[in-house]
């Protein structure tokens, strides 16, 4: 009975969503910590969260925009504004962090279930070490109301996929997720409710590698290096929204995200901005990065696309990814299979067709499918009642 009311709110929206977009994001959960969040009425915890959480903040600067990745992080403290309301009314959690920073979690609940009503996250422009060359400063609150968090009474929310939640210009990367609200005990319920993202299998295969030049403190001087990204180690999740698709990949101290567009004219997406930031041990100081005006791996509304020789994707200067062996399909996926593949002109001047399929069908390749992910994830859900 749970998973269906998880799961039929989840059908809706992809249904009103129809055929349209998808997100691909890049994360660092090697620099996200866990917190734990608590709060009491008395001597008795009413509310206990451990999470990590990455918020992807875009904000304006002079000549376009920037992203910002901020850690929730394990400093942050549970505010005075956090309440118990008594165990049956509203229920807040507000955790608050760096300069003038809030997440708060708005609870409800009903004989059997509670839910987290509403996601609000207020975020400093004045500070300008988390947001450098902000046009803009003063304090900026974003909030969503849907966030499908949804768990039976009694039992504590498990979610340790990374979900992204979407606050207007902001994304927050929940991962790693225990929440139990109107806790009857102690402390968090043994029985869980477990997030339909943990059901699946993640299946996705990257190959890919990061180009950065940074200054290297142990050797003082300005270093190139390739990193690798290990697709096993990623940690992936995707947001799709009316035109355009975002993906986050969460490999160890390297926040990444792609935007995907969907010009409904042409009826052509392509890989419109690129972020990343990089906190590396042997790094002077942190690097980060974006750029939003780029225009790769262009395809066809309905078909997707695939490139088996390598490319390199310049973002700004200092930074540029190499892929190889992509297969992506980020908009009008119909069913849980890509579309037929358009192959990359790289390839067809390789004459690389016949094996480029066969490595495909071998399972070599990819980034990530996101609306194969959900869909299946709607719909398998569905099976299972
Ligand atoms: C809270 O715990 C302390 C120590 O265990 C105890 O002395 C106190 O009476 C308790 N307060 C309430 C309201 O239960
Ligand atoms: C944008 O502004 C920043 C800071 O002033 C500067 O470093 C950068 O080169 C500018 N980029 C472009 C494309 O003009
Ligand atoms: C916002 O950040 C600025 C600069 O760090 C700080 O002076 C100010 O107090 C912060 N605002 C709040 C409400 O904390
Ligand atoms: C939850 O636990 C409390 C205390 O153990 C119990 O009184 C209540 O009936 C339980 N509620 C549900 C829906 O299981
Ligand atoms: C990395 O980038 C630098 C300059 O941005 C370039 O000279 C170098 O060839 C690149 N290395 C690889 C392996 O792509
Ligand atoms: C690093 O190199 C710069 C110039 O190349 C030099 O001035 C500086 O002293 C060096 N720092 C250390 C710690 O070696
Ligand atoms: C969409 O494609 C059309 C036709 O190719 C083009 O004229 C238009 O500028 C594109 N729009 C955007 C926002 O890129
Ligand atoms: C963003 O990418 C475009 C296309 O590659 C390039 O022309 C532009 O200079 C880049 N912007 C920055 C800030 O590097």
């Amino acid at each position: 009975m749970l998973w269906t009311g998880v799961m039929s709110q989840r059908v809706q929206k992809r249904r009103l969503l129809a055929e349209i977009a998808c997100v691909f994001i890049l994360g660092c959960v090697g620099v996200v910590q866990g917190v734990t969040l608590e709060v009491k009425e008395g001597n008795s915890t009413c509310i206990k969260a451990e999470l990590s959480a990455l918020f992807s903040v875009v904000y304006n600067v002079a000549n376009g925009t920037r992203t910002a990745f901020v850690p929730l992080p394990d400093t942050a403290t549970v505010g005075s504004r956090s309440s118990c309301s008594g165990g049956s009314g509203t229920a807040w959690l507000v955790a608050s962090f760096g300069w003038g920073h809030s997440l708060s979690f708005s609870f409800s609940r009903d004989s059997s279930l509670y839910r987290v009503d509403s996601v609000t996250l207020q975020y400093n422009l004045s500070d300008s070490a988390t947001y450098p060359g902000s046009s803009s400063t003063g304090l900026v609150t974003v909030a969503t109301a849907s966030t499908g968090i949804l768990a039976g009474i009694n039992t504590t929310y498990r979610c340790e996929t990374a979900s992204p939640v979407s606050l207007g210009g902001v994304t927050v990367i929940f991962s790693d997720m225990r929440m139990e609200a109107y806790i009857p005990g102690r402390d968090l319920s043994a029985n869980e409710t477990i997030c339909t993202a943990d059901y699946i299998n993640n299946v996705a295969a990257l190959k890919m590698s990061l180009n950065l030049t940074y200054t290297s403190t142990s050797l003082n001087k300005t270093v190139q290096q390739l990193v690798n990204l290990q697709p096993r180690q990623t940690k992936n999740t995707g947001l799709c929204e009316e035109n355009s698709a975002t993906l986050w990949l969460l490999e160890k101290c390297t926040n990444l995200s792609f935007s995907f567009t969907l010009n409904s004219t042409s009826s052509k997406y392509y890989l419109s901005g690129i972020a990343v930031s990089a906190a590396w041990p042997d790094m002077r100081e942190p690097f980060s990065g974006s750029n939003r005006s780029l225009e790769y791996l262009q395809g066809l509304l309905g078909h997707s696309y695939m490139c088996s020789a390598e490319q390199t994707l310049s973002v700004v200067p200092g930074f540029s990814l190499n892929t190889f062996q992509v297969q992506l399909q980020p908009f009008g996926v119909n069913g849980e299979q890509f579309g037929s593949a358009e192959e990359c002109q790289l390839d067809e001047d390789h004459m690389l067709i016949p094996i480029i399929v066969g490595a495909a069908m071998a399972g070599l390749a990819l980034i990530v499918l996101i609306v194969y992910l959900s869909r299946k994830s709607s719909y398998s859900g569905y099976e299972t009642i």
